[in-house]
């Protein structure tokens, strides 16, 4: 039986009571945000709305899964931004929470799995370190094929890979992920005959975490791709409704849009589990580079942030609950956990310590996460529920795509386009001159000349 993932807005409509009214007000701004949506769909201007009907490539996806199953004991994701974060999410959430340290016939026979998207060159080097090269895959991650992070990390190791296993045997430990028809790594991989899969032309980095951007590294661990497309193909069809109060993604994104119309600049996600803090990781860059953009010279963009309970609410809660009122609250629950842990009924000497006796720690968790619902709702900060029944392949898919339809919208309601990132290239291609990339030289000595002109204060 399919478990579903649920959207409850009780808290919302106790803490707000004009909230219905406002979204009645707002219904001709809705109706376009639908309207605009399915013009996406169906010009093919967008595609992440089609990722989970790709059949022939799943299919090649686990023939090459068991290829570095047979073969590799490690295999390293090299990426960034949309082409990392997603990895990291499918892998945290669906494997055994120390599953590098798990010994191989206890991960099934599935290699280790790391993602690198750092160039901080200790912790390169501290990979570089564990890793026995011999038995470990790459797998090279860049839509633009170029990204000059991942590209550096690539070069670093395809040279000492190939001094290692040497140029014959080193394309069998590579595998790159990258756009059909342009970009450097594409022309490497010809080149040098890299295994290669292709991200749709039109799914951006963020949106690919379904794509085989995250679906290989998700097959080589052993997680059930199957059951992830199909959780996507449900909420699809779910998040494809106009009316929101059957849409969950629509009625989130129309949330957030009130709240943010109403100076609540900052989106708090709170998952009550361990296992979706890199789910917060990857809401917080799609949320932050699909929203934050400057339309009619006015910026536009709520700030993601990321808290796990319980232990953020040793950190935040205070904040949330008594700083500004600045924020909507998503606070996800997971109703069945495969294991728990009876509080074996013993007297400890004391009451403060003994009313745990008895008790469960998942029902500490449960009780905390009500708790919070409860008090956020009582100071009247606005916030609502997601109920995952369980965690699985299945409602893993299901919250992917509700994250990624509840953003598409919320840019239709904001009226911007939420699937580039302008701003960002300018940082690039400065970077780009520092390191003497040809033809942007003149953008290096713009900034050279700035940092001439600044004064640097110390203290
Ligand atoms: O969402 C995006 O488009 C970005 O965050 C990219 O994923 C990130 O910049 C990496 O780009 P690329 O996959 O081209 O290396």
């Amino acid at each position: 039986m399919l478990e579903r993932v649920r959207l409850d807005y009780s808290n919302l409509l106790v803490a707000d009571e004009g909230i219905m009214e406002e979204i009645h007000g707002i219904r001709k701004r809705i109706t376009c945000a639908v309207a605009g949506m399915r013009k996406k769909k169906e010009s093919n201007l967008q595609g992440f709305f089609r990722l989970p009907y790709q059949t022939e490539e799943k299919e090649d996806i686990k023939i090459h899964a068991r290829y570095i199953k047979e073969n590799f004991e490690n295999f390293v994701v090299v990426g960034i931004g949309g082409s990392a974060l997603g990895n990291r999410f499918l892998h945290r959430a669906l494997n055994h929470p120390y599953y590098n340290m798990l010994s191989w016939e206890e991960r099934k026979g599935c290699p280790r799995i790391f993602v690198l998207d750092s160039i901080d060159t200790d912790y390169l080097a501290g990979l570089l370190d564990i890793l026995d090269l011999k038995k470990t895959a790459f797998n090279i991650i860049t839509k633009s094929g170029g990204t000059s992070e991942t590209m550096a990390n690539f070069m670093v190791i395809r040279d000492l890979l190939e001094r290692m296993v040497g140029r014959e045997r080193a394309p069998e430990h590579i595998t790159v992920t990258t756009d059909r028809e342009r970009g450097s790594l594409l022309k490497i991989a010809r080149e040098k005959g890299y295994r290669t899969f292709y991200i749709p032309q039109n799914v951006g980095g963020r949106y690919s975490v379904l794509s085989p951007v995250g679906l290989l590294s998700a097959a080589v661990s052993g997680i059930d791709i199957d059951g992830l497309l199909e959780g996507a193909s449900d909420m699809a069809e779910r998040c494809s409704k106009e009316n929101p109060f059957n849409n969950p993604a629509l009625l989130a994104a129309i949330f957030q849009y009130l709240a943010y119309r109403r100076g609540k600049n900052i989106s708090v996600v709170m998952p009550y589990s361990e296992f979706l803090d890199g789910f917060g990781d990857w809401y917080c860059q799609l949320w932050a580079e699909s929203l934050g953009k400057t339309r009619d010279a006015e910026s536009t963009g709520q700030t993601p942030v990321k808290a796990v309970g319980a232990r953020d609410q040793h950190s935040l809660l205070q904040l949330f609950l008594d700083g500004p009122d600045d924020k909507i609250y998503t606070l996800l629950e997971v109703e069945n956990r495969d294991r728990d842990f009876e509080i074996p009924r013993q007297d400890m000497g004391d009451k403060g310590v003994n009313y745990l006796s008895g008790n469960s720690v998942g029902k500490l968790l449960n009780s905390e996460f009500r708790a919070t619902g409860y008090v956020l709702t009582k100071r009247k900060r606005m916030n609502y529920r997601l109920i995952l029944p369980h965690i699985s392949s299945n409602t893993i898919g299901q919250l992917v795509f509700l994250y990624m339809y509840m953003t598409a919208y919320a840019g239709e309601l904001l009226g911007i386009d939420a699937f580039n990132q302008p701003a960002v290239e300018e940082g690039k291609t400065i970077t780009y001159g520092l390191m003497n990339r040809e033809g942007y030289e003149d953008r290096a000595e713009e900034m050279l000349n700035w940092e001439k002109s600044v004064k640097r204060v110390y203290v």
